[in-house]
């Protein structure tokens, strides 16, 4: 990933046959798009994780509030949500707010001209005649890609940001849960050497298969993945795995793993992607987590979930400290600040305010 390949120079048939990781090069361009998971590199997230509690720190104070407005005051940003969202909107939201962005927003296709037969690519290239990025969720996987790709034969190519895409991949979420999971193993060595369970809807639910992927860049992580068999982890993530050398284990096994766990990430069933007359599953998880489970985890054990939770965990379990989901929501937001100033350059601003003025923790 070393040499940074231009998406204006590659047809859509050639890109689309490319690998994950061979894509991620065509990304890292000028301007630079988040749209997989797998176009993270460990430096990469280390440098986003540390810039996200920089962000944080200068924030708390009026100043230090008042000078990060002014680090994308110049900027605006689309915000394209084709899919119900709630937490992934807000944060990005509340995100560009935080630098000053200005934000716009369609969430739903039917409120664009869309439904006057206008196609999507159409639509998108109005969006880059009025903002400098585009943050989209699309209920179809690639769609995001093709986007990037679209505006890359444009004269007016911005950056494009990946907040969710099909049943497939959900970089920013899985940044997020890095950071959570950097954030909860602070003072235990970090992600390096942690068992990460993962539980529920692994088939369909995009959290989990980018963030599994991001964890490969950890050393020596273990993966446990529990779910039925209708709802396994896909072979193309094993495949990855096998080929990044990261451990793993399949099982149905709940109970025996939890001692085990270092992170344990529910999920929830993900039956919006239910094919009528299929019956695969039931709208609640075979899995769940509750007060009478907590004496079998570790003191140190983080459980996180990307929300909305439906059964998976009881509410009776909210306030213990092991329950870090309500944090690594606000979490969501500092990191997407982080990864929002990183794509316009201006990561180094903030890194020197921080360094001139080193905010207390
Ligand atoms: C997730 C999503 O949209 O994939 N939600 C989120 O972004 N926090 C998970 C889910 O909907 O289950």
């Amino acid at each position: 990933m070393s040499t940074n390949m231009s998406l204006s120079e590659i047809s859509w048939a050639d890109f689309q046959a490319l690998s994950l990781l061979e894509k991620g090069a065509y990304f890292q361009g000028t301007p630079p798009h988040t749209l997989i998971a797998q176009q993270f590199t460990r430096a990469k997230l280390d440098e986003l994780c540390t810039l996200a509690t920089r962000i944080k720190r200068i924030n708390k104070r009026r100043e230090g509030a008042n000078y990060l407005k002014t680090l994308l005051s110049d900027k605006r940003a689309m915000l394209y949500f084709a899919q119900p969202s709630s937490r992934t909107y807000l944060s990005h939201n509340a995100a560009c707010q935080i630098l000053g962005l200005d934000t716009m927003d369609v969430r739903d296709s039917k409120t664009s001209s869309e439904v006057k037969g206008e196609s999507p690519e159409d639509t998108i290239r109005t969006f880059s005649s009025y903002a400098d990025m585009i943050i989209m969720r699309h209920p179809v996987g690639g769609f995001a890609e093709r986007v990037a790709w679209m505006l890359a034969h444009t004269n007016r190519e911005i950056p494009v940001l990946n907040a969710g895409s099909g049943a497939d991949q959900h970089p920013t979420q899985a940044l997020l849960d890095v950071y959570t999971l950097e954030r909860s193993f602070e003072k235990i060595g970090g992600i390096d050497g942690k068992s990460v369970v993962f539980v529920g809807d692994l088939a369909r639910g995009r959290t989990v298969r980018s963030l599994a992927w991001m964890l490969t860049q950890y050393k020596d992580v273990t993966l446990y993945f529990v779910a039925p068999e209708s709802l396994q982890i896909g072979q193309d993530i094993l495949d990855l795995l096998d080929a990044a050398g990261t451990n793993y284990v399949v099982t149905q096994d709940f109970t025996s793993i939890m001692p085990i766990a270092d992170a344990i990430y529910m999920t929830r069933i993900q039956d919006e992607w239910d094919v009528a007359g299929q019956g695969r599953t039931t709208g609640s998880s075979d899995y769940h987590i509750g007060a009478e489970d907590m004496h079998l985890l570790k003191d140190t054990t983080a459980i996180l979930h990307p929300l909305p939770r439906r059964e998976e965990i009881s509410t009776d379990i909210d306030n213990d400290p092991r329950a870090v989901y309500w944090r690594q929501m606000r979490n969501g937001m500092w990191i997407r600040a982080a990864l929002i100033l990183t794509t316009f350059g201006r990561q180094d601003e903030a890194n020197k305010y921080y360094d001139d003025y080193k905010p207390a923790s």
